[in-house]
């Protein structure tokens, strides 16, 4: 399936995630043998810099933030013989036809016509320009072989999402785009539908009848960093939950799909995200809780408050916490709510997936039985572990929690691939499974749209304040009840100690 030839050209080659996610994950296929026999990376950006200066910044990346370490001297030499920095501004016509020039002198070169890559890691307002100019040049084709990829944010709210999604659809086919969201290229992310749809013993289980509720955590221990000017006008609702923790939902709640293809697997997503029970303002205020981090301390470093923050507004009222309870109204799920929380200088980095079932409908036993849970954790350690209640070996029948566990580590000694290096390799080959398609991204607009508008109507009322370190504001509790009792723990001790 492997394809032969590639131009891969990236947008934004001076940014950060050029210079911390794509060199890396590219330079980790080539190691790995995965990139074409014949490829070019022409990396395109405004800044003055020669060929050589830039090879060895990304060097600094590479060595940096591959998951594989430093770089080896001589695969780096010939990796970065393929990369060719085009200085440029975005907005000017030169710009392409200088690309235009290069890209045809490489596949001259090689007298074929091989894939055409184009990765967009640019700051929104260029997307539209940049594709305009793909498209008039002819350096993107309306031929699926050659692909944009788009970064996110797709939009800042519907109506912006499908402006952009009809520019681009008026330049490219659906099949040409590639809308990346890193979280489909988690390994245990890919796993859950394998979990789920390989296995027959969970899936008659997947329902209201045996689950009592779902929660989806996405804990962070990082702050805004030094991107306080993005984030104090996007916030967590639009820059975590309206892309990564849907997904997440999506891929915990869909049916199982026709095949394991894109276009069906997108549809069995988007049927969840057209089932999610869309809030009128009072409901949002019911069952949506913000938070804003205030001082504190994250991993023994004291962090300041997010209104301290480098280009956040002193009286900022965005959320950096979210909680929320969904519900998606299908007769699979009835009943059953969704938990999603995500927030930033929390006290620990995690993300996981607890499905709490029910309790045993008739009880035999005199201990406490602690219903079962099947937590599924996608980072930092990658584990599937279930709860069950077991008899504590000895003389009398005394009952406690127990675990049955897989953990990757202790089962695959070797690295694994970062999400960036799966979907890269995925875009090359022409699989969209892993991405999302632009119907889904408006629907996950829609789901959200009505706690923005009702935040943005109402910007202080019950924005709550958490101290960083901290697993976010109390208030989260209160849109648990009457369903769950807690928050999942997530702390990461051995899952049995956790019951
Ligand atoms: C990005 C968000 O999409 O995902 C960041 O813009 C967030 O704010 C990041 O920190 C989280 O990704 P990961 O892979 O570190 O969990």
């Amino acid at each position: 399936k492997q394809v032969a030839l590639a131009s891969i050209t990236i947008f934004g080659a001076k940014g950060d995630l050029t210079y911390r996610k794509l060199i890396p994950a590219f330079y980790n296929l080539f190691i790995s043998h995965h990139l074409p026999s014949t490829f070019s990376i022409f990396c395109v950006d405004f800044l003055a810099v020669d060929d050589a200066g830039y090879r060895d910044w990304l060097l600094e990346g590479v060595n940096e933030f591959s998951r594989t370490g430093r770089a080896d001297a001589q695969k780096w030499t010939e990796f970065a013989a393929r990369i060719t920095y085009v200085q440029g501004d975005f907005m000017k016509k030169e710009t392409y036809s200088t690309l235009k020039g290069q890209i045809q002198k490489f596949e001259d070169k090689q007298q074929q016509r091989g894939v055409r890559m184009f990765y967009f890691a640019v700051a929104p307002r260029f997307i539209e320009v940049i594709a305009d100019a793909l498209c008039n040049q002819k350096l993107c084709n309306r031929d699926t072989l050659d692909r944009i990829v788009v970064e996110k944010p797709f939009g800042t709210d519907l109506d912006s999402a499908r402006k952009l999604n009809r520019y681009l659809s008026k330049r490219f086919k659906e099949k040409q785009i590639y809308h990346i969201d890193h979280y489909l290229g988690k390994e245990m992310v890919q796993n859950i539908l394998a979990f789920r749809f390989a296995n027959h013993v969970f899936e008659p289980l997947w329902n209201n009848q045996y689950i009592d509720h779902i929660q989806i955590s996405v804990a962070e221990e990082v702050s805004v960093g030094r991107r306080g000017g993005y984030y104090d006008s996007s916030g967590a609702l639009r820059d975590m939950i309206q892309n990564h923790l849907l997904q997440l939902l999506c891929i915990i709640a869909m049916d199982c799909p026709k095949a394991y293809e894109a276009e069906a697997i997108r549809d069995a997503k988007i049927k969840v995200l057209k089932s999610t029970r869309i809030y009128n303002t009072e409901q949002v205020f019911k069952n949506v809780v913000r938070g804003q981090y205030a001082a504190g301390v994250v991993g023994g470093q004291p962090r300041r408050a997010y209104r301290e923050e480098e280009q956040v507004k002193p009286d900022s009222t965005t959320e950096t916490f979210v909680a929320a309870r969904f519900f998606i109204d299908s007769e699979r799920w009835k009943g059953v709510p969704f938990f999603l929380r995500t927030g930033k200088n929390m006290a620990k980095q995690s993300t996981t997936i607890m499905i709490q079932f029910k309790e045993s409908p008739h009880k035999i036993f005199k201990d406490d039985i602690t219903p079962n849970q099947l937590i599924i954790s996608i980072q930092p350690e990658l584990e599937i572990g279930l709860l069950f209640e077991g008899k504590v070996p000895g003389l009398h029948m005394k009952l406690l929690p127990m675990e049955m566990d897989f953990m990757y580590k202790d089962a695959y000694i070797e690295s694994l691939p970062e999400a960036y290096e799966a979907l890269l390799l995925d875009v090359l080959d022409g699989e969209a499974t892993q991405f999302m398609r632009a119907d889904q991204i408006e629907w996950a607009w829609k789901v959200v749209m009505p706690i923005l508008n009702a935040w943005e109507k109402s910007p202080k009322k019950q924005l709550q304040s958490y101290e960083s370190g901290s697993w976010g504001p109390t208030a989260a509790n209160a849109i648990l009840k009457p369903f769950a009792k807690e928050w999942f723990r997530l702390n990461h001790e051995p899952l049995s100690e956790l019951a």
